[in-house]
């Protein structure tokens, strides 16, 4: 079993979600003692506070995951110049009850990919508040913002442009770093 399991939460649920082939091609450039494992989000209950005493099996389930996990990459689209409520909804219900956030001090990175041309920075920031407010210390540089165009995934799923790649090779190996530094 690799030493550092990384729970990976991807912000869509969309079946040819870019972002989730960004999360595929950028986990296959982890090194042999991170695993990586990508968190279903898409069949939690709107989180409503009246449940906090008797969570959904799936709401436990991800707290579990997340609290098993040495770290967290979150790959998310921009929505309305924002994260999607997925998203928000799952740091939500794995945060409560409150004093019993699965969050708390988990090590994490993000990376967005859009259609649009600044690609999800405004929703990478809007993360960052929530994350910062859960404790969750956020790898600041380098920061990924990806313009996905025709052709920028090959047939495979892979990241067609070399450059790009190398640079994100560059974003896992501070990734890596960033971990294990606070795993000590
Ligand atoms: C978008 N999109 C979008 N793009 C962007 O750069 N900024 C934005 O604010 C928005 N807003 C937005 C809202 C909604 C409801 C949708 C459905 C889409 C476009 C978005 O970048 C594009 O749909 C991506 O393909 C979404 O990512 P996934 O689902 O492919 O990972």
């Amino acid at each position: 079993m690799s030493q550092y399991q990384i729970a990976v939460i991807v912000g869509s649920l969309r079946r040819d979600s870019i972002n989730r082939k960004l999360a595929n091609a950028l986990i296959k450039l982890g090194p042999a003692d991170f695993s990586f494992k990508l968190l279903e989000i898409g069949d939690l209950p709107l989180y409503n506070q009246d449940d906090d005493n008797n969570q959904a099996q799936s709401v436990v389930r991800l707290k579990s995951e997340v609290s098993a996990a040495a770290g967290l990459i979150f790959v998310t689209p921009e929505y309305n110049r924002s994260i999607p409520g997925v998203l928000k909804n799952a740091l939500d219900n794995a945060s409560r009850p409150y004093g019993t956030s699965a969050w708390t001090g988990k090590p994490a990175g993000i990376l967005g990919a859009s259609i649009g041309q600044i690609g999800t920075a405004l929703a990478q920031q809007h993360l960052r508040n929530a994350l910062s407010y859960l404790d969750v210390p956020t790898m600041g540089q380098p920061e990924v913002f990806i313009q996905v165009k025709e052709g920028f995934f090959d047939a495979a799923g892979d990241i067609s442009t070399p450059d790009t790649v190398k640079f994100l090779q560059g974003w896992m190996d501070r990734y890596v770093q960033w971990v294990k530094r606070h795993a000590q």
